[in-house]
């Protein structure tokens, strides 16, 4: 789990081969417990689990889209946190390149304190299995495999032991209330249901992240409620959830709204009481 298990991966205080430079660059605002400098490797916990700074995605056209713009965004462990915004306006490429699907153009995004924008594909790859889980709208599931089959394949990238796979999928399955349909194909499934199975497998290997690309876009409003208190329950038990979504209804229970409007990031200001 840690950054010294990913081999390309520096610890954040080692220069990179090439020397010091903005990459390697780590504030002290992110937090590396005194005395340990130097003399053990930092933990993730050390970290703040996404540091954006100044992260712009430029796609080749004519004119070119400025898809992302100087983007900073910084998420601590815990979080929860929506980003909304119109159809356009830079939503899955910001979740992309969170999601280490793609890479910025220019800036630095650091998870979990390690800098992925010079890593090469093979350890981002790793890195993206081991540390973040993914929710999407239309769940993903293999519809012919059963429930619990479909959570364990979450393993399959991160390069985890088989051993104990088939218990830590009961066990996700039990963090989302679905161990008493372990057996079943997942085509069998309600719409709430196969969301609350992707979800587990979202959780399998304990990933520092969980991004979710419109979770509730194809649940009706019992079914959005329902994921909506699993993600609350979650969040209490200390996971950082980032979900993109257009619904108001879903983006009051965050704790944190970002807007996003032609690539650019603004925060709304805390409204909770
Ligand atoms: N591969 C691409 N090539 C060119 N333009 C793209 C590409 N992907 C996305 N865009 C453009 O970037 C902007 C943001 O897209 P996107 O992130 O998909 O928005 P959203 O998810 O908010 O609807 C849009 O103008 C879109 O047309
Ligand atoms: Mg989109």
């Amino acid at each position: 789990m840690w950054w010294w298990a990913v081999p390309e991966a520096r610890p954040p205080t080692a220069p990179p081969p090439g020397g010091i430079g903005r990459h390697c660059a780590v504030p002290a605002a992110a937090g590396s417990a005194p005395g340990r400098r130097g003399t053990a490797p930092p933990s993730p916990d050390d970290h703040p689990v996404i540091l954006l700074r100044d992260v712009s995605r430029v796609f080749p056209a004519d004119p070119p889209v400025h898809a992302l713009s100087g983007v900073r965004l910084r998420v601590e462990r815990g979080d929860y946190l929506a980003i909304v915004g119109p159809s356009g306006s830079g939503k899955s490429t910001l979740l992309n390149t969170l999601g280490l699907l793609d890479r910025p153009t220019s800036g630095s995004y650091l998870l979990d304190g390690i800098e992925t924008t010079t890593m090469g594909d093979g350890a981002r790859t790793r890195l993206r299995g081991r540390r973040i889980g993914f929710v999407y709208q239309s769940f993903h599931l293999l519809p012919h495999r059963t429930v619990e089959e479909n959570v364990m394949l979450a393993e399959v990238y991160g390069g985890f032991s088989r051993r104990g796979r088939r218990e830590r999928a009961l066990a996700a399955l039990d963090r989302v209330g679905m161990t008493h349909r372990a057996g079943f194909p997942t085509g069998r499934l309600s719409g709430g249901e196969r969301q609350r199975v992707a979800i587990a497998r979202a959780l399998m290997g304990e990933p520092s992240l969980l991004l979710c690309d419109e979770p509730t876009g194809n649940l009706d409003s019992r079914n959005t409620g329902a994921v909506l208190d699993l993600f609350d329950g979650l969040h209490d038990q200390g996971t950082t959830l980032l979900v993109i979504t257009h619904e108001d209804a879903v983006s009051a229970r965050a704790g944190r709204r970002v807007r996003i409007a032609d690539g650019i990031l603004t925060e709304e200001p805390d409204a909770r009481p």
